[in-house]
């Protein structure tokens, strides 16, 4: 009989041999994007030493069309099983519902199905970047924690309506937000603290002055913080907020709001960093996890390499973090941020890489090796 393996030492989660990894192409410029950052885990592999092997799941407004679903019947378990998901932009206008509504998107799909409860957004200024605010490098770099399961997009498909009148219901639970305040906290200690002042500070974003969903939201916050004295906390409404991350996000770092909130918080901290084109993000929950741009398909560029590819490959990064390979996910950031200031990438205002999506890849790829 061979001898048992060595345990893994508590707390840290050895990294698997061979990453099971599971990739959405997507609609409109997703399938380039995720080409783009499919070449920067080759290289980041290579370096790191590990390997990984990929399958790929086609959904979204594409695989509406053709099969007759947005997600293939058995998706979920195979993207639960997966050490991780990278996921592409999803959605065509044409293609809808008889309802009208969208018939490609795979977020409710996704999140409740997963039950990826915690949708993290980070917001970084990077070198070369040109924000919507009169911030600097550096000064930009916090995390949203947008709850990603209840909120009012619980009602996603299920609000009452007639013609003359429609209502949609906010749902917030103890549990939902117990476990996404958790979370934020959590993230808080791994991280060093606001630009500004360098204090671990969590921010609990609602408006408990107006309604009882949010009060409830509050109230839990508050419970969950006393378990972390070593953090300092915040509490913003909502418009508040909107207005102190345009006029001092130095001073933010990490932020825990619910799903509509965090939905529209984000989109207001990704112009101050240079646009959704600059955002990655992570729908992670206990059992599974996806990363994919904050942005939409944009159908009316796709197949021109013209889109900025840096959306997805912060977005790999941070999927690179959740498998046990953090080490990678820093090698891409920090690749990503010296492609950037050394001039590799150049960006117009409207956030479009002057060269194409190729010569970002290309110039990503090139800072890894370097
Ligand atoms: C996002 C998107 C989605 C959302 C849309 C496409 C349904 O805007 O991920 O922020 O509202 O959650
Ligand atoms: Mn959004």
């Amino acid at each position: 009989m061979s001898p048992a393996p060595p345990e893994p030492a508590s707390g840290t989660p050895s990294p698997p041999d061979v990453l099971d990894l599971v990739v959405i192409p997507g609609d409109g410029i997703g399938p380039e994007l995720v080409d783009s950052a499919l070449q920067v885990l080759e290289r980041v592999a290579a370096l790191d030493g590990f390997t990984y092997e990929l399958t790929t799941v086609d959904a979204g407004a594409g695989a509406y069309r053709s099969a007759g679903r947005a997600l293939p019947e058995d998706a979920l378990e195979r993207l639960r099983a997966a050490d991780g998901v990278l996921k592409g932009p999803v959605g065509l206008p044409e293609v809808r519902h008889p309802d009208g509504t969208e018939a490609g998107l795979l977020g409710g799909l996704l999140r409740l199905g997963l039950d990826t409860f915690a949708n993290v957004r980070p917001m970084r200024l990077l070198p070369g970047v040109t924000g919507a605010t009169r911030h600097g490098p550096g000064e930009i770099d916090y995390v949203v924690v947008r709850e990603n399961t209840e909120g009012l997009y619980l009602s996603r498909g299920a609000g009452a309506a007639t013609p003359h009148a429609a209502a949609d219901q906010l749902m917030v639970t103890r549990v939902g937000t117990e476990r996404v305040v958790r979370y934020a906290f959590d993230l808080a200690r791994k991280r060093s603290g606001a630009a500004a002042d360098g204090v671990r500070r969590v921010t609990c974003v609602d408006k408990s002055n107006v309604l009882r969903s949010y009060a409830l939201f509050r109230r839990v916050f508050d419970e969950v913080a006393e378990a972390y004295p070593d953090v300092e906390t915040e509490h913003l409404y909502a418009d508040a907020a909107a207005h102190d991350l345009v006029a001092r996000p130095q001073c933010f770092d990490v932020l825990v709001m619910e799903n509509f909130l965090g939905d529209v918080l984000s989109d207001l901290g990704a112009a101050t960093v240079g646009g959704l084109g600059m955002c990655g993000s992570l729908n992670v929950g206990a059992d599974a996890a996806y990363a994919e741009p904050v942005h939409g398909s944009a159908p009316d560029i796709a197949g021109q390499g013209l889109a900025n590819p840096l959306s997805q490959i912060l977005s790999l990064a941070l999927l690179l973090d959740h498998a046990s390979r953090p080490s990678a996910g820093d090698r891409v950031r920090r690749a990503v941020e010296s492609a950037l200031s050394g001039g590799g990438i150049e960006l117009s205002d409207r956030g479009r890489p002057v060269r194409g999506t190729g010569s970002v890849t290309a110039a990503v790829c090139e800072a890894l090796s370097t």
